[in-house]
């Protein structure tokens, strides 16, 4: 059996943090970051809102675009590295919040998350499952610290999320690659009640070359080339990194999808964010080839080629049905 994505859902807090709000936090200018980053604005979760509420809100809008009931899921996957509590999983509050039946597991592959996971549901559905709700959600100003203006303009909140049935045949996922480097682990880390660490520079020079490497593999195991994609939806982490990844790949930049302006970096809702503002927009078309690539700590990268066609897509942008 394949897997087939049969809908989405996505959900951003309301609240927005400029670059000029972050000028008044540390000592710093919306001209560095939107030159250095690309980043404009960013959401953070409101005081009361935990990334189970967001992982929730974008899994139930997916659910209900599905057209299935809570009872038809057989697993709740949710890739995260910030979870609100070390257990339970974050998985299992939002099966009990929207009453979907089945097996319950949290991911964690940092900003890659959603990708693996994507991997792990269409696995699960290649051996016996019928339907995967995956959601990548996280809370990245929890564990920002905001006196450090290395990393406080870089992260931010959000959760997406895609219902997974499955049908017979090869199903949308045409190829996927999964790769880590654990001997760069260090480069990238927050501790239990800490908050991140990064080298920077080696974290961004990394990430243009295992993001490339693990698209260049993805498309040579499912025997296409770059120029056959219809769109790149890559990690939004750094305009600069998405640029210099295109520019390797020989992609026309018009084909990458680039949301960090107004994303900023939510960690695993990154990917799912992206291809759901790109599919609303009409950038999709039934039968496009859409490479998905995250990377993250660990250091961690994945990608994965799909075959878009249309899904039903929940409505609803940044804050609706939220706080
Ligand atoms: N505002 C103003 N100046 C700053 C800021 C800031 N926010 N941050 C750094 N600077 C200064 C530095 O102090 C330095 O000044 P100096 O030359 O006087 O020493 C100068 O700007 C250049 O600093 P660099 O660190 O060299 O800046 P760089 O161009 O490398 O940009 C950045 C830093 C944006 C962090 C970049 O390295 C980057 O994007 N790296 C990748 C990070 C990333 O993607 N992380 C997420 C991975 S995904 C995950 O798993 C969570």
């Amino acid at each position: 059996m394949g897997s087939k994505i049969v809908s989405f859902g996505h959900y951003q807090p309301a609240r927005v943090l400029t670059n000029d709000d972050l000028a008044q936090m540390v000592d710093t200018n919306d001209e560095w970051i939107q030159s250095r980053v690309g980043i404009k604005e960013r959401r953070v979760a409101g005081a009361e809102e935990s990334v189970e509420d967001m992982a929730v809100q974008a899994g139930g809008k997916a659910l209900a675009a599905s057209g299935l009931s809570a009872g038809d899921i057989d697993l709740v996957i949710v890739a995260t590295c910030t979870p609100d509590q070390v257990m339970p999983a974050t998985a299992a509050t939002v099966q009990d919040a929207l009453g979907v039946a089945g097996g319950a597991v949290d991911v964690n592959a940092v900003c890659s998350g959603f990708v693996y996971g994507l991997a792990v549901g269409a696995g699960m559905v290649a051996t016996g499952l019928q339907r995967v709700l995956l959601i990548g959600a996280d809370t990245m100003s929890r564990i920002v610290d905001w006196d450090d203006r290395g990393t406080a303009i870089l992260f931010a909140d959000g959760a997406g999320a895609v219902g997974l049935d499955a049908v017979d045949g090869p199903g949308d996922l045409l190829a996927y690659d999964l790769d880590n480097d654990g001997t760069g682990r260090h480069l990238l880390t927050a501790d239990i009640g800490g908050t991140i660490e990064m080298d920077g520079r080696e974290v961004f020079r990394r990430a243009v070359r295992t993001t490339t490497d693990s698209a260049l593999r993805t498309l040579a195991k499912a025997g296409v080339t770059v120029d056959d994609l219809a769109l790149l939806v890559p990690h939004q982490a750094n305009v600069r990194i998405i640029d210099a990844v295109t520019q390797r790949l020989g992609l026309d930049p018009s084909r990458a999808v680039v949301t960090v302006d107004h994303h900023g970096n939510t960690s695993a809702a990154s990917v799912p964010l992206a291809l759901g503002e790109a599919a609303d927009a009409g950038r999709l078309a039934t039968g496009d080839l859409v490479l998905l690539i995250g990377f993250g700590a660990g250091m961690s990268v994945a990608s994965a080629l799909v075959r878009w066609h249309e899904p039903a897509i929940a409505p609803g942008g940044p804050g609706e049905a939220g706080a």
